[in-house]
């Protein structure tokens, strides 16, 4: 046991983990757009959009979790208690149930790329 630490511990070190979580990539906005297509099946990054089957988007970043209106969430992320940054909408777009376990959203995007566009999209989408 001790040993698998200390080779998980170098490991960290030696990709940079250690001085902290290397910066994520910038996302293109417009490749975003086409990617929230499928976002957009269940959810609305507009202002004034309620009524799908998802939680409205419109400025997510900098809002606590699970506190848009007119959507009845999952206790997990009812109770998640933190305020959506890029860091964390990367980590819940690659997996949402191993993010947040119980939540209901039956959708992820497996490329890192995918995942920086579509957050681009959403912040370009806030200015609005
Ligand atoms: C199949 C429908 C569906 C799709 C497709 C989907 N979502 Fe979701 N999403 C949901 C549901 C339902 C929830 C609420 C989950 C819960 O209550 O546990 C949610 C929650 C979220 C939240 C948390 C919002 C909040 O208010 O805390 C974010 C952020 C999010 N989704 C982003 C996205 C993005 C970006 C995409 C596209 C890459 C996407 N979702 C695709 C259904 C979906």
């Amino acid at each position: 046991m001790r040993i698998a630490g200390i080779f998980i511990l170098s490991l960290s070190i030696m990709l940079g983990l250690g001085a902290g979580a290397p910066a994520l990539a910038e996302g293109n906005s417009s490749n975003g757009r086409k990617i929230f297509k499928e976002c957009r099946n269940c959810h609305s990054a507009r202002a004034d959009k309620y009524g799908t089957f998802g939680p409205n988007l419109y400025r997510v970043i900098g809002r606590e979790a699970g506190t848009a209106a007119e959507h009845n969430y999952s206790p997990a992320l009812k109770n998640a208690g933190f305020v959506w940054t890029v860091e964390r909408l990367d980590r819940w777009l690659a997996g949402p149930e191993k993010y947040l376990p119980g939540a209901q959203m039956e959708f992820f995007l497996d490329s890192a790329e995918a995942r920086a566009d579509v957050i681009a999209y959403l912040i370009a989408a806030g200015k609005r």
